[in-house]
């Protein structure tokens, strides 16, 4: 009896369910071919399991649904409002918080205060909305993440730091004035959801001090990147996520967060701030661009739903169950010797596109292709991170990743164990016939976050 290993389950039962819809092949194959090969365009109903994205795609809790009926919808002081703002303040510790409609309202926000016309913004890898804010506002992105970030191979267990001299060699040649704030990442999304460890932010609050540069943090999925310092980092493996949450907050001067991924809503966002000056400007610019400080974009019900999602997403049985998924999905698919990035990330696994098609050269975007062929396969949709989403340059340039990857992104606590079966079992049949698949040509590409409504043709 002493070698029974002892499973995780879900710590949630169901007490409703959404019928999904089954499609036929040929069903699929005109669907895909309607969509322009871009699985953002695929209508949902012909769609399987959705692993497109982990934003607003969550279940909420009987306590977030009936939360939802306490919405006080005043124009001004919602009840809602004051329950989030304390929230925000006891979990993750930042003084003042403004609710935006998401994440990249806080963003725009948030740019259009700190950076002016030529402004350097260090980060942990880019964001496609959070960088597009960035050079919207005058600044220019530079990539500091540590270079074991753009090996898929790389098993680092904190693919998420920041390379140090990276950072220093930044300050050096445009000086510290020029860096309004280093643009920190927790669980580094392009990476492959990668954690940064609490070390590399301790060395890093050092050193921006030192420089007095303010960090940033993008808070989206700040929970998972605690639950792996929790099962990684030394000093860390008998303190709850809770703590460990607060402490990686501790070393930022302010964040942004879309709370469609950790804090478990369908909408809702926020910006905070520890600067009364920042703030007050903040709250001035809200209302221009998404309502009043006491609601920015959302409804009190909305905000109710976030407070609550927000507790819940910070305790260890949810956040083991919920990166555990993503886990038994990444094993799963190691086992079909399908190449994904490793370590396994937090929110999705991330299959690697360039060795999965290495006959497909990047102008013909493997990824992209990768992700159609999939849905053709079995009606799952998942999302192309690469060389299609990584844009232009300002100068109309062509960016090439290192990694081109498709992201099967787990949405929390929607799908099961077996669903987690049938995808990695989908994704080992397209790689059997991987040496027939060609690939793409773009027909369609808008000016900005292209990869949303590009569109393609099969060569
Ligand atoms: N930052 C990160 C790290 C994100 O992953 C996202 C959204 C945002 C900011 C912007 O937040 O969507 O609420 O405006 N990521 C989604 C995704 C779209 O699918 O990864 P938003």
């Amino acid at each position: 009896m002493k070698n029974i290993k002892r499973s995780w389950a879900e710590p949630y039962k169901m007490k409703m369910v959404e019928l999904m819809k089954m499609t036929t092949p040929a069903q699929r194959k005109k669907a895909m071919k309607n969509a322009g090969y871009n699985t953002f365009l695929l209508k949902s109903a012909d769609v399987y399991i959705d692993l497109l994205t982990d934003s607003g795609t969550s279940a909420m809790s009987d306590h977030q649904w009936s939360g939802m009926m306490m919405g006080d919808e005043a124009y001004a002081g919602s009840r809602n409002f004051y329950h989030l703002e304390e929230v925000v303040k006891n979990v993750y510790g930042y003084k003042y918080m403004i609710p935006t409609h998401q994440g990249r309202g806080a963003e725009n926000i948030l740019s259009k205060i700190l950076i002016k016309a030529g402004d350097i913004i260090p980060g942990n890898m880019y964001f496609t909305t959070t960088r597009l804010h960035q050079e919207l506002a005058g600044g220019k992105f530079e990539d500091i993440i540590i270079d074991e970030a753009h090996d898929p191979e790389n098993e680092f267990p904190f693919k998420g730091n920041v390379d140090l001299n990276k950072l220093e060699k930044l300050i050096k040649k445009y000086g510290a004035k020029k860096i309004p704030y280093v643009s920190i990442a927790t669980s580094v999304n392009m990476a492959g959801g990668q954690p940064i460890s609490m070390k590399n932010l301790r060395e890093l609050r050092t050193l921006t001090k030192k420089h007095r540069i303010r960090i940033i943090h993008d808070m989206t999925r700040v929970a998972e990147n605690a639950y792996f310092i929790q099962q990684k980092e030394k000093g860390y493996e008998h303190k709850p996520v809770k703590e460990i949450v607060k402490e990686i907050c501790s070393y930022t001067d302010g964040a942004t967060m879309s709370a469609k991924k950790d804090a478990l809503v369908n909408i809702g966002g926020f910006l905070a701030i520890n600067d009364w000056d920042v703030y007050e400007e903040a709250r001035n610019l809200v209302v221009v661009y998404e309502g009043l400080h006491t609601y920015g974009g959302l409804a009190g019900r909305d905000m109710e739903a976030m407070a609550i999602g927000i507790g819940e997403s910070v305790s260890d049985d949810h956040i083991r169950a919920r990166v555990g998924q993503v886990i038994y999905l990444g094993e799963k698919m190691m086992e079909y010797d399908i190449p994904i990035v490793k370590p396994i990330g937090g929110h999705g696994v991330f299959v690697d596109a360039k060795k999965f098609l290495p006959h497909i050269p990047q102008d013909n975007f493997p990824a992209q292709t990768l992700a159609s062929e999939v849905y053709l396969d079995s009606g799952v949709r998942t999302m192309e991170r690469g060389v299609v989403s990584a844009g232009r340059k300002a100068n109309g340039e062509n960016y090439y990743p290192k990694l081109e990857l498709v992201r099967f992104t787990i949405p929390r606590r929607v799908y099961t164990q077996a669903h987690m079966d049938v995808i990695a079992e989908s994704a080992a049949r397209v790689y059997e016939r991987r040496d027939k698949i060609k690939g793409m040509k773009m027909v369609y590409e808008p000016k900005y976050l292209r990869f949303f409504q590009a569109r393609f043709e099969k060569l």
